[in-house]
């Protein structure tokens, strides 16, 4: 019987929970990392020996360099932006050899990037707040099936012919829906994706294939989540959500792997909440507690330097996310960042209609019609960020993961006191 080793790592609330950084962890003893959802509205920020890197494409396990890293056939890819980040991990001495990239993913051209920023235009006030990285629009073309593949690029006529076929919708979209003076020029955007084939050309694989004969030579693969189980297209607070399947459940499609391969998932989740864009957020708070959050958590977001909303830690959306990823244990990131706040708060149940629910309505208007109730747990003053076991952990912090891993019925298995990967403590070692 062949051992398969596999971990997921995945986002239980609306991104940024630290997925980066637990992944980069976890790369050290990985041999292949894969990212199989979502596209450069990710940002994910890695810190070790006095460095910090961000990425938005490139798997976090690239700091590894005998791990061979995976954009799986669920990514949508820039590829400018892939290549800039490419460049920009060379100029660091990080070479990109291990890089692969499928076959089967799509591409995200100039088109969806106008599409998407007019699409926001237009909805003003109801924006959804996007990163305007066309990830939608290019989703939506997967979707309806004109969409243009990674594995096209190696085809110079029949590549011609797919832009060109979308670039005259496009522009007309463009020019009578939205008004928007920019009109795309078929020849330049297939020039412009034939100069940057050279780059990623040596790299591009049927990755679906790859990872199961990897499997088969009992590799270890980990699976490095993008967004969180909020902002899933189906399960998330929709309409504001994402254009993906960032849960665990999606790790199969958006990779070619069997679902019985899926063995470890580990849920990540900050030990309050944040959340970037526009949508109902019952937890949230706007005092001069989500101030100091957000100073302390450095809270603003890594593609858009947007702030980031805060919330307190909600148990009803934590619970929600074990429910839909089958988490077998939790991460608990930014755990310093609540040193020195008198009273900590976490959401239990939420009160609608005078009604105690603790369950997410699917309708946004009647999760925004949530109020939160709140358990009251006593904080710490001590720094803890140079803890290393849980054991030196003040008493008060201690009950706080506690009361987490008991209100979600899953076990803590990491928790993380700074962004460096030396303050990721695993409490099994
Ligand atoms: P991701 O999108 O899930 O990878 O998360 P981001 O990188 O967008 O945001 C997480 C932020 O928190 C980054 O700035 C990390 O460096 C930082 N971070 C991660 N874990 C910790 C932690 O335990 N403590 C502190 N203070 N910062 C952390
Ligand atoms: P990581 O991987 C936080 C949010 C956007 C917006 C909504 C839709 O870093 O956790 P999109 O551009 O995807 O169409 O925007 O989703 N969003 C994220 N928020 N972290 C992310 O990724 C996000 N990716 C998308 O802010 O609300
Ligand atoms: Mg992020």
């Amino acid at each position: 019987m062949k051992q398969v080793n596999t971990t997921a790592i995945i986002g239980c609330q609306w991104g940024d929970e630290g997925k980066g950084k637990i992944t980069d962890y976890y790369s050290q003893k990985s041999d292949i990392i894969v990212r199989w959802s979502g596209g450069d509205n990710a940002g994910h920020t890695i810190v070790f020996n006095q460095q910090k890197y961000k990425l938005s494409i490139i798997p976090s396990g690239i700091f590894n360099q005998a791990a061979i890293c995976v954009i799986a056939n669920g990514c949508v890819v820039n590829l400018e932006k892939l290549v800039s980040e490419i460049n920009y991990l060379q100029k660091a001495g990080i070479s990109c050899h291990n890089l692969r990239i499928s076959d089967r993913a799509h591409v995200i051209l100039p088109y969806h990037l106008a599409l998407d920023a007019c699409v926001e235009k237009a909805k003003g006030e109801k924006a959804l707040g996007t990163t305007k990285k066309g990830v939608g629009p290019c989703y939506a073309d997967k979707i309806n099936r004109v969409g243009i593949r990674i594995g096209d690029l190696l085809n110079k006529d029949q590549l011609f012919t797919l832009i060109n076929d979308n670039v005259k919708i496009k522009n007309k979209i463009l020019k009578a829906v939205y008004q928007h003076d920019q009109q795309f020029d078929s020849q330049v955007i297939w020039a412009k994706l034939l100069a940057l084939l050279p780059e990623i050309k040596d790299l591009i694989i049927d990755s679906g294939q790859f990872l199961n004969d990897q499997v088969k030579n009992e590799k270890r693969i980990l699976f490095e989540g993008a967004q969180g189980t909020l902002l899933d297209l189906d399960h998330g607070t929709y309409p504001f959500v994402t254009a993906s399947h960032p849960c665990a459940n999606s790790i199969p499609i958006g990779t070619g792997l069997s679902l019985k391969l899926i063995k470890e998932i580990i849920g990540v989740t900050k030990a309050y909440s944040t959340r970037v864009g526009a949508g109902a957020f019952p937890s949230e708070i706007n005092d001069e507690i989500a101030d100091y959050i957000r100073k302390t958590g450095h809270e603003f977001g890594t593609v858009s330097n947007r702030p980031r909303r805060i919330g307190w830690f909600d148990a009803v959306i934590a619970k929600y996310s074990v429910q839909i990823n089958g988490f077998t244990s939790l991460a608990i990131t930014l755990l310093d960042v609540l040193s020195g706040i008198k009273e900590l708060k976490i959401c239990t149940n939420y009160l609608l209609n005078e009604q105690k629910i603790n369950y997410l309505p699917s309708q946004i208007t009647t999760f925004a019609q949530c109020q939160p109730e709140f358990i009251v747990l006593p904080g710490w003053k001590e720094d803890i960020t140079k803890v290393t076991k849980y054991d030196d952990l003040p008493l008060n912090a201690k009950n706080y993961l506690q009361k987490i891993s008991e209100l979600t019925g899953v076990a803590i298995k990491i928790f993380s006191v700074g962004p460096d990967r030396k303050q990721t403590i695993v409490m099994e070692e």
